[in-house]
């Protein structure tokens, strides 16, 4: 494991970049978290920008490791799908791209994953053994896998096509506000032929379900009958920051 103990982590989504610098020994931030609106359009170099922005903010943190989310597949810091943001997005490096910007090196992964990462270190899914699911609920459905403690990157069960639906289109939050579902019916009707159909293709031994709307588990996470113990995330909103900086600190 890395000796350093602090990391500097950037959490890119549709609607906010977002940005801490996390105590790595604990999982918090040091300090408030800065949020800037996303850029519309969000293309490469206005996100860019943002991304040296919150870098600079946090002085203290230069010569850290840092770590960048993104909303898409990241093969070796390439994006490789952004289903959600620009789509000029794909096939950019962003690792060179924000290496530039901030002037030092950066880890880019997909924000899931990241999710997981913190998860797996000081949240629900610690101290787990065996394959542990996690899905973030937001305008997309991002999934994680990690098994014995090892993330499997990029792995993308939102897009399972579920009744001819690409399955985010219809059991995301983000297709719940759109729709005006309720949480029961949105969990009757969407969450349990989406947690039943995965459950069935990988076997996991829990779920973590993370995104902003987990904040609300009791809402919705007692309507679903499935046979995988099924949990809310832990560290809610701090997930994808936490595990972004935790992931440049490890390399
Ligand atoms: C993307 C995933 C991402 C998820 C959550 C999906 O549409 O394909 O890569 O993790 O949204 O942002």
């Amino acid at each position: 494991m890395s000796q350093q103990t602090t990391g500097l982590g950037i959490d890119i989504g549709g609607s906010g970049i977002k940005g801490a610098p996390v105590d790595l020994g604990s999982g918090e931030f040091l300090r408030d978290r800065l949020k800037i609106l996303t850029p519309d359009p969000a293309k490469p170099a206005a996100v860019a920008e943002i991304v040296a922005e919150i870098a600079a903010h946090f002085p203290e943190t230069e010569g850290a490791p840092l770590g960048v989310t993104f909303p898409g597949v990241v093969q070796g810091g390439v994006v490789r799908t952004s289903a959600n943001l620009d789509k000029s997005w794909v096939d950019t490096d962003a690792r060179a791209l924000f290496a530039e910007a901030a002037g030092r090196p950066v880890r880019v992964l997909n924000d899931a994953d990241a999710a997981a990462l913190a998860e797996n270190r000081y949240g629900a899914a610690r101290n787990v053994d065996g394959t542990v699911l996690l899905t973030t609920l937001g305008t997309g459905i991002g999934t994680a896998l990690v098994v014995d403690g090892r993330l499997v990157p990029n792995t993308e069960f939102g897009h399972l096509e579920i009744d001819g639906h690409d399955a985010e289109s219809r059991a995301s939050s983000g297709a719940k506000e759109r729709e005006g579902l309720s949480y029961h019916d949105w969990a009757k009707h969407r969450l349990q032929r989406y947690y039943r159909t995965i459950e069935d293709l990988v076997w996991p031994d829990l779920i973590v379900v993370g995104g902003g709307v987990s904040r609300k588990a009791d809402k919705f996470l007692h309507h679903l009958h499935i046979r995988t113990p099924i949990v809310p995330a832990e560290l809610r909103n701090t997930a994808g920051i936490v595990g972004a900086a935790l992931s440049a600190a490890e390399v």
